[in-house]
């Protein structure tokens, strides 16, 4: 699990974005070229995202989501990644932010999203 977090920061590709609800973080979507699970090359950030339980199902794993996509698009990346496990329900949130899936591996799916056909600024429109 290191790989996700580990000297976080050190590189430019370490991309994080925080939720706050009155002062407190309470989840993080971060992003990384790492050999994760979702790895699919070299150029190509992996994305991991996480709320306290108590914060879950309000929106704000969907909010963001559409922040990241954003931040990694104006970053200049074409694509972002990530792996899921097919009983996990964010699968349906990730292809509702319009993640693809692309490679099926048993138990998980590989999900790319195509930055390149993201207007800027569209995470503002629809967030
Ligand atoms: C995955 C996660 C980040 C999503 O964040 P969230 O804030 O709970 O999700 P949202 O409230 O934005 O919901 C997004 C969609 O999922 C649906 N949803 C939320 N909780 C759900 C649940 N327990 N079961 C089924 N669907 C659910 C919502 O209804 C929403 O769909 P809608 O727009 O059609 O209503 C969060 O639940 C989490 O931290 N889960 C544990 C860690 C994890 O699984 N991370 C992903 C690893 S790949």
């Amino acid at each position: 699990l290191q790989i996700y977090t580990r000297r976080f920061g050190e590189s430019d590709d370490d991309k994080c974005l925080v939720a706050e609800v009155g002062g407190t973080i309470v989840g993080a979507v971060w992003t990384r070229i790492m050999d994760d699970y979702g790895h699919i090359d070299d150029h190509t950030p992996s994305l991991a995202i996480s709320l306290y339980k108590k914060y879950r199902g309000n929106g704000i794993g969907a909010a963001m989501m559409k922040a990241m996509l954003d931040l990694l698009k104006k970053s200049g990346y074409r694509r972002v990644s990530l792996s899921v496990q097919k009983e996990n329900f964010a699968v349906n949130l990730y292809r509702k932010v319009g993640f693809e899936i692309t490679a099926d591996h048993g138990e998980e799916y590989i999900m790319v999203y195509d930055l390149k056909a993201l207007p800027e600024s569209e995470s503002e429109q629809i967030m």
